[in-house]
């Protein structure tokens, strides 16, 4: 991890309030893998805490992240323009991990959720993997990246909360939907905290026993395990994880979502 200096080589809206930023790096970056974030600072004096942001895509000299306008932080960023600079610390986090004997993969994203899970596909696509992704949004307007997925997954299921591309519903039940066709031998998902739990329950209900990553997406103030904004509880009663430090990905049984 370190704080580099980076310089944004685009950065264009890709859904309504959504934009893509690919930066590039000053030197050599150690350690970028899926499911790993970025810290941005958006470096106006306004806004001192940085910005946690999934990386989406990466190779020897930049990262790609793409992000959702949610407040003045995030739109500072979205008026950043080709050869600005900004503070960056990086790469943060444990990230997602395909096993060796893992071939079947599915994928559920919600929201900008689906940005790790892309991340995911691009480190692992090519690799003797199948992916099944199963991908919502809130509306036809919020969607993104489906060329992207389509590309790289064996199966791609889009739907939207009202029905205004692809079907109708939610990654979640999407995939459930489709859970005895693609027979996962591990599911990845990121996505809203209620998006989360509605897995979280219906796995258990269902007494699915397939292993099961999520990314959860805390507020956060430093991003590197000391100030502890981003703590969540273990399951169990066994004290309290760092989304920053100790995630932000987990083992869906080990926390409570
Ligand atoms: C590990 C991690 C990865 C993330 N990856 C992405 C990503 O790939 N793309 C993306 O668009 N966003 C991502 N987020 C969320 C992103 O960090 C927040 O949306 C952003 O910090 C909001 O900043 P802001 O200044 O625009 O909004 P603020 O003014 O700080 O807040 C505006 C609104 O956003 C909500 N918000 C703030 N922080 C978070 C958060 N951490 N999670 C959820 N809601 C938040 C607030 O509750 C408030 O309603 C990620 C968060 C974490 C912790
Ligand atoms: S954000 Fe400071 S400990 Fe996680």
């Amino acid at each position: 991890m370190k704080e580099l200096r980076v310089t944004v080589a685009e950065n264009v809206p890709i859904a309504k309030n959504v934009y893509k930023m690919r930066f590039l790096l000053p030197e050599k970056t150690e350690g970028l893998a899926c499911g790993k974030f970025v810290n941005i600072s958006v470096g106006d004096g306004a806004h001192l805490l940085r910005r946690p942001i999934a990386i989406c895509g990466y190779d020897e000299t930049s990262v790609t992240i793409c992000y959702q306008l949610k407040g003045a932080g995030t739109r500072a960023m979205s008026e950043k323009k080709v050869g600005d600079t900004l503070s960056c610390v990086l790469p943060l986090g444990n990230g997602f991990v395909v096993e060796e004997q893992e071939k079947r993969i599915a994928l559920i994203g919600g929201g900008v959720g689906i940005f790790p899970m892309l991340s995911v596909l691009r480190e692992y696509a090519g690799l003797g993997k199948e992916f099944y992704s199963y991908i919502g949004f809130r509306n036809k307007d919020a969607v993104c990246m489906e060329e992207e997925f389509s590309a790289l997954s064996q199966e791609l299921h889009i739907v939207t909360d009202d029905g205004s591309f692809g079907d109708r519903g939610n990654a979640v039940s999407a995939f459930f939907a489709g859970i005895d066709a693609a027979n996962p031998d591990v599911i990845f998902a990121c996505g809203p905290t209620p998006m989360l739990r509605a897995l979280k329950t219906e796995l258990s209900a269902r007494k699915v026993n397939i292993p099961c990553y999520v990314s959860l997406e805390e507020r956060m103030g430093c991003g590197i395990g000391a100030c502890l904004v981003c703590v969540c509880k273990r399951a169990g009663g066994k004290g309290n994880a760092r989304v920053c430090k100790d995630g932000p990905v987990f083992a869906i049984g080990e926390v409570e979502i």
